[in-house]
């Protein structure tokens, strides 16, 4: 017996011995958490400045056995080194390696939606990283928020929401502002901001902010003035105007041109730039998606060289699935630039794992037809912008899987033909530590496959649990739950105007005879999404209104077809938890436990969206759910005008077992 035990000991211990060992981290380092440092790298190689390559540009060779790291600037350089460094933890900078790039746009920048008062409007990482508030600026998270930006290529940071407070423009911020750029141009990050139009009126008492008013004009060129004297390669300003109660321009019966213009003018004499947001919609119009290019068409040709058009990629909101926004399509003599939302306003905050790789892809990739086949967006856009998802927490993005976005976004800017799929590969080697005692194609099989298979399904996931083919806005009030009964306030706010759900069927009909909407998009794609033979299924409720028992290929009807959809959304994010639950002797138990936590959650809410989804739009379709799904966990009547506990700051509460902690009405609560 003693014999036995002891064997069966040593037999325990060897395989404890052959067990992988987890490093520990705890996501601070983000995607630099592998590799050898940026210094080190720098220092083991011969670099050179090469007026020759383009600016921003870099080449990677070895000549005689020895590594050099060439490039156009400075910041070409930086590139270069973070490259290598890369290149090394991919296992691709052996002997011979040759690598010469350049970033595809020149304009790659981070929008921060950071108030002065700290808050950050739709950000789920803590208050604003600037720290607006305290006495001084947070020096050294800056510094490390200018590595990583370098490090996936970025150049250039709006520090302040787009719903600008004019204080950004007093003496005392641009002071504090200046101390930031100081810090970020040793990055080879511009620093922007974003102004309120009223800013002239706010700040020194001028009576109106009409463009064409030479006193607001001379306002706007003395502020550059100020501007430039505090940080001479200030890069410009983004603008929100007559947009969601912004003031601007078209106040004074102006147009988006004279405004955009102006304030061209003011910067021009530095290389400044204006970025004019295209995100315009009024409660007037019978469909929001229609309105840019109804307002933007007419002017396009009138905006001066150094104005930018901003423009959302998709035409409402950043819902987790539209088409491309017409005006992509449709603005032939003006610049355009990309905004892409980095932060998950409506995929879950930062609860939900929701790779955006494969959204930017699919949105870069499509075909415009502008000029011709082969006009992707990516080529018709000059520059591009990601609303930031980064915050006070240590991790910046309030979790692990939430860095991915931030990465992806920054590897797209900089070359917009990646694959989401390489970038998912990249991004998990580069995050996660590989257990000590294990070998690299182990590593690769057992953790890295998986990881980056839950990456690749995880945006098709939110979809399906949210609002599949086509449908979109069916969020309630903090954009992070379902509320598609809502149908009070403002129409283009509320569900009801998106779904447009009865008991003949659901969708919005943007079709000739319906918004006219199709209109929008060139040939072929008029008459694609017009003609419901063609027309993707993924899109499908959002260009047409459908009877609940329209039959798809699969052959089953609308009805059954949505039900599925969600079910599958939530068999999905169990199929993550039970990957992620084999995952853990491979990841340290900080990012195990913190991704554990979150995909349970995840869960939970995914089946508290097609509750309320399924529940809801049931009490149209009058139809039972297909045998095979899933049943629903709670009846509507239980959820229907009910949202989920927030903190102040609007973060969703989860009990222990990572349930919505779901609030009846206010209008139905007792009184305490
Ligand atoms: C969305 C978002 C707002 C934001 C706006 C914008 O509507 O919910 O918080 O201000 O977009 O992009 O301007």
């Amino acid at each position: 017996m003693r014999k036995f035990l002891s064997l069966a000991l040593t037999g325990l211990l060897i395989a404890a011995c052959s067990q992988p060992v987890p490093v520990a981290q705890d996501g601070t380092d983000l995607w630099l958490a592998a590799g050898r440092s940026y210094e080190d790298v720098l220092a083991s190689v011969t670099t050179g400045i090469d007026p020759a390559l383009p600016a921003e540009g870099f080449h990677i060779y070895d000549a005689s056995g020895v590594r050099h790291v060439d490039a156009g600037s400075e910041a070409g350089l930086r590139y270069g080194i973070y490259a290598l460094q890369r290149a090394e933890v991919l296992g691709q900078a052996g002997p011979g390696m040759d690598l010469q790039e350049k970033p595809f746009y020149d304009l790659r920048l981070l929008n921060h939606w950071d108030n002065l008062d700290d808050t950050v409007e739709r950000g789920y990482a803590g208050m604003s990283m600037w720290e607006w508030t305290a006495a001084d600026i947070p020096v050294e998270r800056i510094h490390h928020y200018g590595k990583l930006c370098a490090s996936v290529g970025l150049n250039g940071a709006v520090l302040n929401n787009v719903n600008a407070n004019p204080l950004v423009l007093d003496a005392e911020h641009i002071a504090r502002v200046a101390k930031i750029a100081d810090i970020l141009r040793g990055y080879g990050i511009k620093t922007y901001l974003s102004i309120k139009w009223t800013s002239p009126i706010t700040l020194s008492g001028l009576k109106s902010g009409d463009p064409l008013d030479p006193k607001v004009r001379q306002w706007w060129k003395d502020k550059a003035a100020e501007i430039y004297a505090a940080i001479p390669d200030f890069g410009g300003f983004l603008v929100k105007a007559n947009s969601e109660g912004q003031a601007g321009p078209q106040d004074y019966g102006r147009t988006h041109a004279d405004g955009a213009n102006m304030l061209a003018e003011a910067v021009a004499p530095y290389g400044g730039i204006v970025m004019w947001r295209a995100f315009v919609y009024a409660p007037t119009s019978p469909d929001r998606a229609n309105q840019a290019v109804e307002e933007f068409l007419p002017l396009d040709g009138q905006f001066a060289d150094n104005v930018i058009i901003q423009i959302k990629n998709g035409p409402v909101d950043f819902q987790p699935r539209e088409p491309f926004s017409p005006l992509f399509g449709k603005l032939k003599n003006t610049k355009m630039m990309m905004e892409f939302q980095v932060t998950q306003e409506y995929l879950g905050f930062s609860n939900h794992l929701a790779f955006h790789g494969t959204t930017w892809e699919e949105c870069l990739q499509a075909d415009t037809y502008r000029d011709g086949p082969g006009s992707t967006v990516a080529k018709m856009v000059t520059g591009i912008a990601g609303v930031a998802n980064t915050g006070q927490d240590s991790n910046f993005c309030g979790y692990v899987f939430a860095q991915a976005n931030w990465y992806a976004y920054g590897r797209l800017a900089w070359n917009p033909t990646l694959s989401a799929e390489q970038i998912a590969d990249e991004w998990v080697r580069q995050t996660f530590l590989k257990p000590e005692g294990m070998k690299d194609a182990a590593f690769a099989k057992k953790f890295v496959e998986p990881v980056k298979g839950i990456l690749m399904a995880s945006r098709e996931a939110v979809v399906d649990y949210e609002m599949p083919l086509g449908l979109h806005h069916l969020f309630g009030g903090t954009h992070y739950g379902p509320a598609p009964w809502e149908r009070l306030g403002r129409p283009d706010w509320t569900p009801a105007y998106y779904h447009k759900a009865d008991s003949a069927g659901i969708g919005f009909d943007r079709t000739r005879a319906g918004s006219g909407n199709v209109d929008q998009y060139n040939e072929p794609l008029t008459s694609t999404y017009n003609d419901l033979a063609t027309c993707p299924e993924n899109l499908l409720l959002w260009f047409h209104h459908l009877p609940w028992d329209y039959k798809l290929s699969s052959g089953r009807d609308l009805w059954d077809e949505i039900c599925l959809h969600y079910d599958r959304g939530i068999q999905t994010v169990e199929g993550f938890r039970k990957t992620w639950q084999g995952l853990q002797p491979y990841v340290s138990p900080a990012l195990w436990a913190e991704t554990d936590r979150k995909l349970t959650i995840q869960a939970s809410d995914a089946r508290w969206w097609r509750d309320a989804c399924v529940g809801y739009f049931q009490t149209f379709s009058g139809r039972p759910l297909p045998a095979d799904v899933e049943p629903l966990r709670t009846p509507i009547d239980s959820l229907i005008y009910r949202s989920i506990q927030s903190d102040r700051l609007g973060m969703p509460q989860h009990d222990e077992a990572g349930d919505p902690i779901i609030l009846m009405p206010r209008r139905f609560r007792r009184p305490q």
